[in-house]
């Protein structure tokens, strides 16, 4: 049986969504922190525990009778690596014979800015000191994200970011999560680590040029420097610490952390990833 966590959030949904299309519900188990948010999971049969990353008790027992853990990282950044310790700890203390852990396509952890993205290269550590077997898809950044980046106003403002000509192989969040329920199914669990990427990289550019030719409105864009979209940010309420942080995120895709394109996603999909103009017609509707 596989233990799915994160099972309300997206990226499990997807891969819950696609485990069910191969194999019976029977085989699925889903931890859920909210079981209120559990109801079209208990209406599709699947198991549903609850549980928390924080709450080593409530893990022991959702780890009773489980082969494999899909473990998708905690969104606290803070607290996250000894959420994903804890995890670890059940799962072996449960005998569970693999652990599988989304982490994130970055290049180097010796020059990345965002620091709090070193909590996954932590957690890959442990894992592979774990003795457990393990998987490790390191996922590119969310195609999904796209809009939240550009903005609602993008058509009459065009995109204003700090990331110059920094690319990103982006891919659809439910892509990754239907190679990943793929790869759970049907690949053994040997000690791999898979890069999940689209099968080309692109700029910001690239991504105001696809908005122009799909909605036929000028979208341009405008790298901007980084100490002023930092006080941007902040002039419009957002904490120091906080735009501290996202302009650390976004100064990793201007250093090209992120532009690493893998054929892993291609692989386990048994297709091309979708392009970024088939992602952001979907994505913005047009
Ligand atoms: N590749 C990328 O571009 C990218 C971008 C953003 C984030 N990420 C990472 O990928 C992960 C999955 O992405 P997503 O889009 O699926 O995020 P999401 O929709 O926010 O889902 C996160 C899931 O983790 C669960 N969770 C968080 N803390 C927990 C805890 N203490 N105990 C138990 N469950 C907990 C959440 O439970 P609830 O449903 O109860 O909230 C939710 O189901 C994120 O957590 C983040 O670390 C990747």
């Amino acid at each position: 049986m596989i233990l799915v966590t994160g099972a309300t959030g997206q990226l499990g949904t997807a891969v819950i969504k696609n485990l069910l299309k191969q194999t019976s519900a029977e085989q699925i188990a889903a931890l859920v922190r909210d079981e209120s948010k559990a109801l079209a999971l208990k209406e599709q049969r699947v198991d549903t525990r609850v549980g928390n990353y924080d709450d080593t008790a409530s893990l022991d027992q959702a780890m009773q009778g489980i082969k494999k853990v899909l473990l998708i990282a905690g969104t606290d950044e803070e607290k996250r690596v000894q959420q994903h310790r804890n995890v670890m700890e059940s799962a072996k203390k449960a005998g569970v014979q693999c652990i599988v852990y989304t982490s994130r396509t970055l290049k180097d952890r010796n020059t990345v800015v965002n620091q709090l993205m070193l909590g996954h290269f932590q957690t890959e550590d442990e894992i592979k000191a774990s003795g457990l077997n393990y998987l490790i898809f390191r996922n590119v950044l969310y195609m999904d994200a796209i809009p939240q980046f550009v903005g609602e106003q993008v058509y009459a403002t065009g995109i204003h970011l700090p990331v110059g000509q920094g690319r990103v192989p982006f891919a659809l969040r439910s892509e990754m999560g239907e190679a990943i329920a793929n790869t759970l199914l049907k690949r053994d669990c040997e000690n791999r680590t898979y890069n999940l990427t689209g099968s080309e990289s692109y700029s910001f550019d690239d991504i105001a040029t696809t908005l122009t030719k799909l909605s036929g409105k000028e979208v341009p864009y405008t790298p901007t420097a980084q100490t002023a979209f930092e006080a941007q940010l902040q002039a419009r309420g957002v904490p120091a610490v906080a735009a501290r942080r996202v302009v650390g995120f976004l100064t990793d895709i201007k250093n090209g952390q992120e532009d690493e394109v893998s054929t892993d996603l291609e692989q386990l999909l048994g297709r091309k990833p979708a392009s970024l103009e088939a992602g952001l017609k979907a994505l913005f509707k047009l």
